[in-house]
């Protein structure tokens, strides 16, 4: 057994990474100044942005490093490459899929677009579930579609779907389309089988198609269990479109390597014209689609001592919140490594939070109301870090919160 180092702190300013060497203003990336050691006094500490501060899985670097020995030519994913797809999907997410189902992709966020695109016209309604990362609700707007607010309910600690309010959006005539964040990002709920039951049986009743962006789905913790949308119902199977891949749980968001599932052809023959429209068809991303095929076939054991890791990341943040910040509510997640704090407690304004957390604590987080209204009061902590940076990094924000009173 391979025993792999969380601990180490990268060095990842100057690499042009996004994480550490930007920020975002109004969604617009800034370079920032780097060059000062990362633990230094004053040295912002990025915590925002989905990515983990960690080296990939073993297996996955050998097989880029010895694939980069040969001839980088166009390439096709094989049938290995879906039966990859099709194993880790049935053992991990409990879905059998057919391998005809399976489309590769670039990514999810693409994919997300192409169908909004492809399957609704524009002024057409589609569900949205805020708080949610910004980016699915602009996928929407952006492309002239209207975002119906079916906001999740928020009640002691935990978040759940507002049925009631999802069956009134749902059969607004204009509403063509739901799109499910699952696991949910920022609030980190895993959606239950009677929670996915019951939003399918809505969306079937309204005759809209679901979305399904799956791509935390393997960074479910122990106490939750996750399932497909499309392990739920096979009566879903004509209506669903599931995005995924490996670059949320295996780190890898710089390659380009995703998948899409789609069982009912018709909708699978409009994607795939789609995308050969895009000529994103002919060739693959070479060395994506290897570190995909690696991560499915090599990569449990790293993805195992990394959730574990995660776990005590976590654990370590509710912990010190509860003995330091008794003004802030940890939001305990099922999944993911991005951690919602429910920050209310503190009394503060919108800018008064991003002031106390990136001004003064020299921590950045994601602010809560970049994920709409419903996510004022709360930040998104990243915690896909070494334990050390996450220490020094709530060590600041105790003393910052200090200061205050
Ligand atoms: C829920 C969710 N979907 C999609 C993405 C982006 O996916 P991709 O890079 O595959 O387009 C992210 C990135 O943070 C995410 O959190």
């Amino acid at each position: 057994m391979t025993k792999y180092d969380f601990d180490t702190i990268q060095a990842r300013t100057g690499s042009d990474s996004i994480k550490w060497d930007y920020s975002s203003q109004d969604g617009v990336l800034q370079p920032r100044a780097g060059g000062v050691a990362v633990l230094a006094p004053g040295a912002l500490i990025p915590m925002w942005v989905a990515d983990m501060d960690f080296r990939p899985a073993e297996p996955i670097v050998q097989a880029l490093t010895q694939r980069l020995q040969g001839v980088l030519g166009y390439t096709r994913a094989g049938q290995d490459h879906f039966e990859a797809i099709r194993d880790w999907v049935g053992q991990r997410h409990g879905w059998q899929v057919a391998l005809e189902w399976i489309m590769t992709t670039i990514g999810t966020l693409p994919m997300v677009n192409l169908a909004i695109q492809l399957f609704t016209e524009p002024g057409d309604g589609v569900i949205v579930q805020p708080p949610l990362f910004n980016p699915l609700v602009q996928a929407v707007a952006n492309n002239g579609r209207l975002p119906l607010y079916n906001a999740l309910v928020y009640e002691n600690g935990r978040y759940h779907l507002n049925f009631d309010d999802l069956e009134a959006k749902a059969a607004d005539p204009r509403c063509k389309m739901l799109i499910l964040c699952h696991p949910h990002n920022p609030v980190g709920r895993v959606w239950t089988p009677p929670e996915l039951r019951r939003l399918g049986d809505i969306c079937q009743k309204h005759e809209l198609l679901i979305v399904s962006d799956e791509l935390h789905s393997d960074l479910t913790y122990p106490w939750a269990q996750f399932n497909s949308i499309g392990a739920i119902d096979p009566a879903l199977h004509d209506r669903i479109i599931v995005c995924s891949g490996p670059s949320k749980a295996f780190n890898i968001p710089g390659l380009k390597a995703a998948y899409t599932i789609v069982p009912n052809p018709t909708l699978r023959a409009r994607l795939t014209q789609g995308l050969h429209n895009l000529d994103l068809l002919f060739s693959v991303d070479l060395l994506s689609t290897l570190a995909l095929r690696t991560a499915y076939r090599e990569g449990g054991e790293w993805l195992g001592q990394l959730l574990a890791y995660l776990e005590g990341n976590l654990a370590y943040v509710q912990q010190f919140v509860a003995a330091h910040l008794p003004q802030i509510r940890v939001v305990e997640p099922e999944a993911m490594y991005l951690v919602w704090l429910d920050c209310h407690g503190l009394g503060l304004t919108a800018e008064g939070l991003r002031q106390l957390f990136v001004d003064e604590a020299r921590v950045y987080v994601e602010m809560g109301s970049n994920y709409g209204a419903e996510g004022a009061g709360f930040v998104r902590l990243n915690i896909g870090c070494s334990r050390r940076l996450l220490e020094v990094a709530l060590e600041r924000v105790k003393t910052a919160v200090e200061k205050l009173v």
